[in-house]
């Protein structure tokens, strides 16, 4: 369950794990505002960690969700991709991403989509992800632009 890459491991974790960096990297580490999903404990949720040694770097949390795009597809949405803001730019995202990926695939999962913010839609472009055109909107919780994305797997 790990793939190492030049001192970089990627592993499943409890979500707990992942809250601090949530908040710090999404959350511009307000203390007042939730970052846990309702479906975080749930047996069928998947959170990934990147981590430098034993220092956790990146998070990602993966929930069972019918998909916008799809609602015939077996699908997940993938919620609380972050990176920590000094380790950013060197791949580490795009490796939890391929990791996790691959996981999703072997459990029979189609497609993953995410409500993507707007400044990391490069991000999801380069790693494979494709925009639901007409779908731009304001995040609810954090206010900020959106767009609907998904990638088949
Ligand atoms: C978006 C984010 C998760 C990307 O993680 P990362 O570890 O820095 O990304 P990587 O280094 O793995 O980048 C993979 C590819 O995406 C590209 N990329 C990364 N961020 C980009 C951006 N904001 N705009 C354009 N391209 C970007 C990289 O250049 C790289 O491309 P390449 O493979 O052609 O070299 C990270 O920058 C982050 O946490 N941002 C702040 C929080 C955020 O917006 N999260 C997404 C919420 S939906």
């Amino acid at each position: 369950m790990t793939e190492h890459d030049e001192g970089f491991e990627v592993r499943r974790v409890a979500s707990s794990e992942l809250h601090e960096l949530r908040r710090r990297v999404l959350r511009s580490n307000n203390p007042d505002v939730s970052v846990a999903d309702p479906r975080d404990e749930e047996r069928t949720s998947l959170h990934y960690g990147g981590f430098l040694g034993e220092r956790l770097v990146v998070s990602a949390s993966f929930y069972p969700s019918t998909s916008p795009v799809n609602p015939e597809l077996t699908t997940y949405q993938l919620r609380y991709m972050a990176t920590d803001f000094d380790a950013q730019g060197q791949g580490y995202g795009a490796l939890v991403l391929d990791f996790a990926s691959a996981e999703l695939r072997s459990l029979g999962v189609e497609q993953v989509w995410a409500n993507g913010r707007d400044t990391a839609l490069g991000f999801y472009r380069a790693t494979g992800w494709e925009l639901v055109e007409g779908s731009e909107h304001l995040s609810a919780e954090t206010r900020l632009p959106h767009t609907v994305i998904f990638k088949s797997l």
